[in-house]
């Protein structure tokens, strides 16, 4: 469909109902929402039968505002949970894991009763070196299923593991060590990207010389890259974990034991350790992925392609997956590794039901075009997921007619790192979907959008997301900062969650979600902080000011513009400008990660500036979208704006 045909069709308001897409009978039906409805905390605590305990809770919500427990009577295994209780259960021979590697003639399937005994032979691993309940595990990995081994070790031992995606650099994984105390790294040599091996290890060493804390490095080999070794520190995981036993007898923990940390970027420069614990989490992760996804684990093949790095493949990859018992695709490498039908060779010879990827994906696989999914049978697919930021209706209908063949339904998920597991979505089979729209919240989530005194707004207008109701899956709390936990998210509407999207009722009252109303940036489905990559440019030693903004990208969702301001003196009056540009854009690249690296950088002599001295963000993104500016009355000096605008004119042309 043609955008103007899609346009019309928006307009008339009209959804796709539940049955035209859907052959099978839906794990819940509509009643689900009224039931969960009448009694949140009762419903959340049948859920939570979902999970095997070692002690049932009798207890669902303690609720002190903001700090939230749930099931805290409970006892159990995370890790035996994921695992284990599958062989328990009989199904040990069944796939757990099919990993498809970037390379075209790699590949592992790995059964439930294999991945325990991996998962038991790292536990024993971890605790030969140390690792104990508690301890914090930072894990830097490329996508391979020692991945998901080293996660489900930490955890199976009451420590906590903190991803850090391996995309980041040195110095932003030297950071989050620090900042919780890691005292254990799990790495690998390197990684494989479109048949390139790169390294990896070089940054964890990087790192750790500014990180007394850690005390041990687990490395896998990855890649057989000569690495430097440091014979105190550094263990080998084929040498270690390989000739461990392969039992490991599990402990039972506390259903409110912290379980994970995920550092995610907030409207400061610093980025925050958002804390997990055990069940909440974990009841959240089974009971979203089922409902959400339909999940029937005798059949399923399930993907979601994203990287364990970010909070999807932790909740998507790992817990949901796993606790559900499916048999799931775990690829390591890029959409067109080995060519740009990669993705549609993987769907047709693995027969993939059920697949969970991001909008900006997804508009890269249109982008390339239609010609790369001749002759590939996608008829298995019966799901198709969408999450991280909002997917706009073009790039819906295209996943929809190519990818689905029309018959399958589209839940735009909705939720964040703090959220633990989905919020808004459709339910197949049950809820009508809309291109563009996440629809409604999950059954036992209860949102709100409202306006600046916090009331809801009437259907067809737009406001502030909020959860107004605690929900299991729900973060404790900001590493080692409960003030500004209470700050960032329950202060601005007290008691009420406030998510910092902004997001709009329709004619119905379904929803959709409009955007960060904060200084947070979504790049291709990363999340970045505007503050952030100001403080990396402003710490290049030419720059004197800086303004980052995110710009509409037709492909990432936003992209990261800059406004710089250079302090030249007389000796570097006559630097190339190209040349700075491109320095300060591997700077940002060397301090955050590559994902970070500003697309434009405008090199101005001044920034426009209210009277009080704020940087006016507002007309800089206008500036970057090359929008009719709007108001500049309360600007020091009007003309800068202008100014600004022709260069960035002028920069345009020369791209
Ligand atoms: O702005 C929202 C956007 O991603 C943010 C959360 O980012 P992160 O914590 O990195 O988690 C991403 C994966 C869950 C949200 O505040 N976002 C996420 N999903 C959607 C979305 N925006 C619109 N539609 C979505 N389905």
């Amino acid at each position: 469909m043609a955008n103007d045909q899609i346009e019309a069709w928006l307009q008339e308001n009209r959804s796709f109902a539940p049955s035209a897409d859907f052959a099978q009978k839906s794990n819940v039906t509509e009643a689900e929402y009224g039931r969960a409805h009448s009694d949140p905390e009762a419903w959340w605590l049948e859920q939570s039968a979902r999970l095997t305990w070692t002690v049932a809770p009798t207890r669902s919500l303690d609720w002190n505002p903001p700090f939230a427990k749930w099931f805290s009577d409970g006892m159990l295994n995370a890790s035996y949970n994921c695992v284990d209780r599958h062989v328990d259960n009989g199904f040990g021979g069944k796939t757990a894991i099919h990993w498809i590697a970037d390379a075209e003639n790699e590949e592992r399937v790995i059964s439930y009763s294999e991945l325990q005994q991996m998962v038991a032979r790292c536990a024993n691993a971890l605790l030969a070196l140390g690792v104990r309940a508690g301890d914090r595990v930072a894990v830097y990995m490329p996508m391979i299923p020692e991945a998901v081994v080293a996660m489900l070790a930490i955890v199976r031992l009451g420590a906590m593991h903190s991803v850090v995606f391996a995309g980041f650099s040195a110095e932003a994984l030297a950071s989050r060590i620090q900042d919780s105390d890691c005292r254990f790294v799990v790495t690998a040599d390197g990684q494989f990207r479109r048949g390139t091996a790169a390294l990896l290890k070089p940054a964890v060493d990087e790192a750790l010389l500014n990180c007394p804390s850690v005390e041990s490095v687990l490395v896998v080999k990855r890649t057989s890259q000569e690495v430097v070794w440091n014979e105190t520190r550094d263990h080998w995981w084929h040498e270690l974990v390989d000739s461990q036993n392969s039992t490991h007898q599990y402990e039972s923990f506390p259903a409110e034991q912290d379980m994970f940390l995920m550092y995610t970027s907030g409207t400061t420069g610093k980025p925050k350790g958002i804390l997990h614990t055990t069940a909440g989490y974990l009841v959240g992760a089974a009971t979203t992925y089922s409902n959400v996804f339909d999940i029937k684990p005798a059949t399923d093949i399930c993907w979601t392609a994203a990287d364990i790095g970010w909070i999807t493949g932790h909740t998507y990859i790992v817990y949901g997956p796993l606790l559900n018992g499916v048999s799931q695709v775990m690829y390591e490498g890029l959409p067109d590794s080995g060519g740009r039908d990669r993705w549609w060779r993987i769907v047709e010879n693995l027969g993939v039901t059920i697949l969970y990827t991001a909008p900006t994906t997804i508009r890269t696989l249109m982008k390339w075009g239609t010609s790369h999914l001749i002759g590939h049978n996608l008829s298995s697919l019966r799901v198709l997921g969408t999450v991280g930021e909002p997917i706009n209706p073009e790039a819906w209908m295209w996943y929809r007619e190519f990818i689905g063949g029309n018959n399958c339904p589209i839940v735009d998920t909705w939720w964040q790192t703090e959220t633990g597991s989905i919020m808004i979505s459709p339910l197949p089979g049950v809820t009508s979907t809309k291109p563009g729209a996440a629809m409604r919240a999950l059954p036992g989530i209860t949102i709100d959008v409202v306006d600046e005194q916090g009331h809801s707004v009437p259907n067809g207008h737009g406001g502030f997301l909020v959860v107004t109701r605690p929900w299991p899956s729900m973060t404790r709390g900001i590493w080692g900062d409960p003030d500004r936990f209470a700050e960032t998210y329950w202060s601005r509407f007290p008691g009420t969650y406030f998510a910092g999207d902004g997001a709009k009722r329709d004619d119905d009252g379904d929803i959709w979600l409009l955007g960060r109303v904060d200084d947070v940036m979504n790049v291709s489905g990363h999340r970045l902080s505007t503050t952030e990559i100001e403080h990396a440019i402003v710490g290049f030693h030419l720059v004197a000011e800086a303004a980052v903004v995110g710009a509409s990208d037709e492909t990432t969702g936003q992209a990261v513009v800059a406004f710089v301001t250079l302090k030249l003196s007389d000796d570097d009056q006559s630097q190339d400008h190209a040349a700075i540009i491109e320095q300060i854009r591997q700077h940002v690249s060397r301090v955050i990660s590559p994902i970070a690296k500003p697309r434009q950088i405008i090199l101005t002599p001044e920034l426009p500036k209210t009277r009080s001295g704020k940087i006016m963000r507002r007309l800089l993104r206008d500036v970057a979208e090359q929008r009719a500016l709007g108001d500049v009355t309360t600007l020091t000096d009007p003309t800068v704006v202008s100014m600004i605008s022709g260069l960035m004119e002028q920069h345009s042309t020369e791209d």
